[in-house]
């Protein structure tokens, strides 16, 4: 009996300790401890024992059962430890965060304006909702005039403090007047905004979207001027050599005016994406602007869904406004 109980007693708390998980932990429990375990076998045996090796026995071998137990029960506190420990391993990869990403007509927006600023151009913001003063009578465009036709407007029912009706704006020109208003030339801007249009909707034609206006004014500005700042404009946004063509065209507010269309990657088809001109005078006048002092100047219009099309080859306008995120994600 001693010699089997050293032996135990020895062996079980080496092999408890070195467990290293808790499948061999249970595995030793069990060889020890278990119905059949060595311990309890021995513990078993007691029974045929004299009652002198029972009195002597009984009480140590129980009191090293209950030992055994408290140093497995530790180990196994041991264990769960380290496991909760695991799951705050600071060295673990982290769960990854999902981000938003930009919408492509922001990213478009940045990039036009990004170029022109180091064309030394500054950005200028105006209002969404405008009067028709601004919108259509200082640009040329007076009540009655069949170019209002051009822009299909949705009205509003309030008219502003000076009693002018209100509209919401059809392009960014408006703001050509408001700036000109309070700023002498020479100066050079461009305008991001949204623009709205009651028309029917296809794959190049939306009721709501951008445009960024461009107005250089100062002494010496002409058409040759124009050319190039489109020029070098287009070059830069596209970063490769698309066919682009100026086009003879008309609106009130620039004479003479031109358009600008870009021919669609792999198709005989062209598409529209700016409109431009030399600053009519009576436009320059509106916005008080001395003609005597010899001041001239251009100014474009261009659609931001429109180059975004042929930058990232988009088949359709509505995509943009459809709220998919597959999508979106894409940019
Ligand atoms: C104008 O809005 C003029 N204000 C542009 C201008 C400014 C001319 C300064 C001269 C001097 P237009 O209606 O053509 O012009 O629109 C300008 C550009 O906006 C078009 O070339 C096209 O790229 C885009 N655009 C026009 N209508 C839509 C539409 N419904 N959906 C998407 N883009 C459009």
């Amino acid at each position: 009996m001693r010699k089997e109980f050293e032996e135990i007693k020895k062996d079980s708390i080496k092999k408890i300790e070195k467990a290293k998980d808790r499948e061999e932990l249970e595995k030793s429990k069990v060889f020890y401890l278990g119905r059949k375990g060595k311990l309890t076998l021995l513990l078993k045996s007691l029974k045929d024992l004299a009652v002198e090796g029972k009195k002597e026995w009984g009480p140590k071998l129980n009191q090293f059962k209950k030992e055994l137990g408290e140093i497995i029960k530790e180990k196994e506190n041991n264990f769960s430890l380290v496991l909760k420990d695991k799951r705050r391993d600071l060295t673990m990869p982290g769960k990854k965060i999902k981000r938003g990403s930009l919408h492509p007509l922001t990213i478009v927006e940045e990039k036009i304006l990004e170029i022109f600023k180091s064309m030394n151009f500054s950005v200028v913001l105006g209002p969404e909702v405008e009067s028709e003063f601004y919108n259509f009578d200082a640009l040329n465009i007076p009540e009655y005039h069949p170019a209002r036709e051009m822009w299909d407007t949705f009205w509003l029912k309030d008219k502003d403090k000076e009693d002018r009706k209100l509209l919401m704006r059809t392009h960014t020109s408006p703001v050509q007047i408001r700036f000109m208003e309070q700023n002498k030339p020479p100066f050079q801007i461009v305008v991001p905004g949204r623009v709205f249009r009651y028309e029917a909707t296809d794959a190049s034609h939306e009721t709501n979207f951008y445009q960024v206006e461009g107005l250089m004014v100062g002494k010496d500005i002409s058409l040759a001027n124009l050319k190039f700042v489109i020029e070098e404009f287009l070059n830069k946004f596209f970063g490769k050599k698309l066919d682009f063509r100026f086009r003879p065209s008309y609106f009130p507010f620039v004479e003479p005016g031109i358009e600008v269309d870009i021919k669609l990657p792999g198709k005989d088809k062209w598409l529209e994406v700016m409109g431009a001109g030399m600053v009519h005078p009576k436009v320059l006048k509106m916005g008080g602007i001395s003609l005597t002092e010899g001041w001239q100047g251009f100014a474009f219009g261009m659609g931001v869904e429109r180059l975004t099309m042929l930058k990232y080859n988009i088949p359709d306008i509505r995509l943009f406004y459809s709220g998919d995120l597959r999508f979106i994600k894409q940019f």
